[in-house]
Parts: C-alpha cells; structure tokens; sequence
C-alpha cells in the first residue's frame, strides 16, 4: 500500500499558486499605477484540498500513485475580469509569457464554446516551473479566466451540482440554463458601454493618485520641519478635496511641488 505524504506532495503546488498571485496582482498594480484600466479584476488562487483530489481521482479511476503526474488543476488560480474583452486582454498577456517563465500546454474557450450546462470561462493549463529547496519542479497549473457574471453563474452552479451529485432535478438544470443566458446577457449589455464605465474608472483612479501624491507632499513639509506651511496645505486642502475637481487638485499638487522644489526635497516614501 502506497503512502503518499500529501504536505511534502502538495507544498510545491502551493509555491507555484504563491508565485503566480504575486505576479498577476502585480500587473493588476502596474496598471493601476499607470492609471489604466486592468483587465485583471482579481486573482484568486488555490491547492486543491485532499478530498477533492481523492474525490478526482477516484471518479476517473487513477490509481493513488498516478495521481500527481494526471491531474492539472491541482494547482489552480482564477483570474476575474470584469468585460469579456479583457478576459482576452489577460489571454493575450499570458500568451506573451509562453516559453518565458511558464509554457502553455492547452487552452480551452468555454466562451465561444459554452459547455451544455451553460457554463463559459477561458481555461489555459499551463506548466510552471518552480525551484524549491530540493530542486526545480515543474508545477502543472489550471488558469481559469472569467467575468465576474460567468463567475456568480458559476460557482452557483457548482454548489449546485455538488449538492445533488450529478443527479440535478430538471427544473432546476433548466433554471440554471435561463439564469446562463441572463448572465451572458449582461457581460453583453456591460460589453456595449465598456468604455465609458472605464473612463469612469480612470477619473476615480486619477483623483485618488491625486490625494496621494498630496498627502505625500503634505507629509514632506512636515518632515523638513516646515510646519507651519504644513499646517496651511493641510488646512487648505481638507476644504478643498471633496468638491474639488481633477484640475483644482492638479493646481493644488502643483503649489505643493513648487514649494517641495525650491527646499528640494528628496520623495521620501
Ligand atoms: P476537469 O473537469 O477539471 O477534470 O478537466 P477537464 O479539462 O476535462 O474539464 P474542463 O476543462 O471542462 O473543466 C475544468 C474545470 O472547469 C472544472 O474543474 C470546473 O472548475 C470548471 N468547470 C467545467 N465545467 C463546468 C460546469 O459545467 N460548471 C461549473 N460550475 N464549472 C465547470
Ligand atoms: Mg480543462
């Protein structure tokens, strides 16, 4: 009888999902940072947990030893867009990343191949090489890309099916069916006014830049030990933000540079 030690097994799957977090929600940061809208809404990640994997593997009838080299979702992460332009944005991206540090080995469109349960997602398997303390492993890894709607429809159903075990009452498949089409309805609907919802967006993201780069000045002044022109700014600047517009806060920054130029301070961070 075959032992298998699931934390030594599983660690390495872990690592994998860490890293590929860290590195999505970075480009999610690097386009916040630049003030564009990010086709990555959120990263989730996950190992799969030790009955999902028995549960698997028991369905497909894989022996326990075959287990690691078979399955490719143990290691999964799921990226959550929120237009279905975007869910090809992030494709794009993590094909631009193939044979560099990750190697595409399938990719499944559930989009333009809705399942006949209505389910939609992107999925790219992918190969992910990580290096541990005991050397290079390569971490097969499940990408599943989707919009927040084909998200809420999904994991509905996926309780769903859990519950009844492959034998879901007809009313209800159906219900499941009508409720796929509304969420396709609305990624389609979101789709037609994608720009100026992302517009929106940018405002927000330029206003809240804005405050930061302010406050950041603000705090400077404080630093050099000029408090009293601390003291002013910030006064001026309690009055002034929340009805201020976009070229007001601008104006506002722009004094506060003047002055952080002429005692030439250094940005402390
Ligand atoms: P597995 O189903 O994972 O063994 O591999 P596969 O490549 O044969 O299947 P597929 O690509 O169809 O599905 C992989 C994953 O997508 C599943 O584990 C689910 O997370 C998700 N998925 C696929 N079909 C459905 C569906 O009808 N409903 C829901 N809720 N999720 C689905
Ligand atoms: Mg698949």
């Amino acid at each position: 009888m075959e032992i298998i030690n699931w934390k030594e097994e599983l660690f390495p799957y872990k690592q994998a999902t860490d890293e590929l977090y860290v590195k999505f929600n970075s480009i999610k940061k690097e386009y916040i940072d630049l003030e564009q809208h990010s086709p990555i809404e959120l990263v989730q990640t996950r190992v799969k947990s030790i009955a999902s994997i028995l549960d698997k593997a028991n369905k497909r009838d894989i022996p326990l030893t075959k287990i690691f080299g078979t399955l490719e979702d143990i290691a999964g992460v799921r990226i959550t867009c929120k237009f279905v332009e975007d869910i090809y944005k992030v494709v794009q991206l993590i094909r631009g990343r193939d044979g560099k540090d990750l190697i595409i080995k399938e990719e499944e469109d559930y989009i333009n191949n809705t399942k006949s349960s209505g389910y939609r997602s992107y999925h790219i398997t992918i190969k992910y090489t990580i290096i541990t303390a005991t050397g290079v492993k390569e971490i097969p890894c499940e990408i599943q890309i989707r919009t927040m709607a084909m998200n809420f429809w999904a994991t509905i159903e996926h309780s769903l099916r859990y519950k009844y075990n492959g034998n879901m009452p007809k009313h209800l498949k159906q219900k499941l069916e009508a409720c796929a089409e509304a969420s396709f309805k609305l990624d389609t609907e979101m789709g037609t006014i994608r720009d100026e919802i992302i517009e929106t967006q940018k405002i927000i993201q330029t206003k809240e830049n804005l405050v930061y780069e302010i406050l950041k000045n603000i705090q400077n002044l404080y630093y050099i030990g000029k408090l009293e022109e601390m003291n002013k700014f910030n006064r001026e600047f309690i009055d002034l933000y929340q009805y201020a517009s976009i070229e007001q806060l601008h104006t506002f920054n722009s004094k506060l540079q003047t002055l952080a130029n002429l005692y030439k301070v250094n940005h402390l961070e």
